[in-house]
């Protein structure tokens, strides 16, 4: 048993459902998470992240399905089952009284082990060694985001499941938090990692699974998808200097697609081929383009498109 347990994957869900009343908050979703991966579990607001992560933690019961961690059910072994697991689902609890490094030793001795030798690192690496003796109150969002990581650190995991652990962090607090998934990972810690952007799943992730109101609807590695996307029709915003009269002029132009107007001009997809052949018939409307930029990198519209379509049947 203990030699299937140790080749088995860090995770593997097979048929997860969960339900409240009549919303399917996840749906049948199957996940295997291979060791020294750095996985994105990718969707918009709603998706079934969180829920899923929570199932994967033991901390809800699926409905249906089952999950495994290193071959072992938390629902069916407990705690035991999280040996080597770490994470934390929304934002990880502190007592607000005490300081950071206070928390993580309360945390330690629950844990027992070793794990009390292992704060001094955890506090270095998450970047807090200096602020250890500070009350927990008076850290900044991005400081307690850290000091979760540091607590997940405790547990010497093999498997970290961070749930969304970017949400809320100004630009400097996203790059920190990146560079030290990335570092985690480098050290040979398989990552789980929640997030609604894509830009994100593409700068840290080996492959992603993209949910969609509780149903993952592509699942692949990163390269994949980026091919897939490099065949898209990129989007643009086109302003002129006659909105309208180059309305007309688009809305003719077959090659041309997703055609809305806003506030800030139109808005369309299209190929490069296209959009130099635009900017000419609209030369010979005398027309003038005033701003024709790319909208989104095309990774980030597949998404939007594949999260954002219309219900799949
Ligand atoms: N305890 C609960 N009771 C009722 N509905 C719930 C509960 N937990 C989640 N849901 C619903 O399940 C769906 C999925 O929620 P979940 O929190 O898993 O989404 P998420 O992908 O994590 O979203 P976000 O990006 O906003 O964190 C939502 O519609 C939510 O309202
Ligand atoms: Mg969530």
């Amino acid at each position: 048993m203990g030699a299937i347990a140790t080749a088995a994957p860090p995770i593997e869900a097979r048929g997860l459902v969960k339900r409240y009343g009549e919303l399917t908050a996840v749906d049948h979703v199957d996940l295997t998470v291979e060791a020294g991966t750095v996985y994105g579990y990718l969707g918009p607001n709603g998706a079934g992240k969180t829920t899923s992560l929570r199932m994967l933690l033991g901390l809800i019961r699926p409905d249906e399905g089952a999950a495994r961690l290193f071959g072992r059910d938390p629902l069916l072994e407990g705690a035991a089952a999280l040996d080597g697991v770490a994470g934390f689902v929304e934002a990880p609890r502190f007592y607000p009284y005490l300081s950071g490094r206070r928390n993580l030793e309360l945390m330690a001795a629950l844990d027992g082990g070793d794990a009390a030798e292992r704060i001094d690192a955890a506090l270095e690496t998450v970047g807090l060694a200096h602020r250890d003796s500070d009350k927990v109150k008076g850290y900044s969002h991005g400081m307690k985001q850290r000091l979760g990581i540091g607590a997940a650190l405790l547990r010497d995991p093999r498997l970290l499941l961070l749930d969304e652990p970017t949400t809320g962090l100004d630009p400097a607090g996203m790059r920190d938090m990146r560079e030290l998934v990335r570092r985690l990972a480098a050290d040979g810690i398989t990552v789980l990692l929640s997030s609604h952007l894509m830009g994100e799943v593409e700068e840290l992730c080996d492959r992603v699974a993209i949910v969609r109101s509780g149903r993952v609807i592509y699942e692949g590695e990163l390269d994949a998808l980026l091919h897939r996307a490099s065949g898209q029709a990129q989007g643009w915003r086109l302003r002129t200097t006659d909105d309208q009269a180059a309305w007309d002029v688009c809305s003719y132009r077959p090659g041309l697609t997703s055609l809305a107007s806003g506030r800030d001009g139109l808005t369309f997809a299209a190929d490069e081929r296209e959009v130099a052949q635009l900017s000419l018939a609209l030369a010979r409307r005398d027309i003038a383009i005033v701003a024709l930029v790319p909208a989104a990198a095309s990774l980030e519209q597949l998404f939007f498109e594949l999260t954002e379509g219309e219900e799949a049947a």
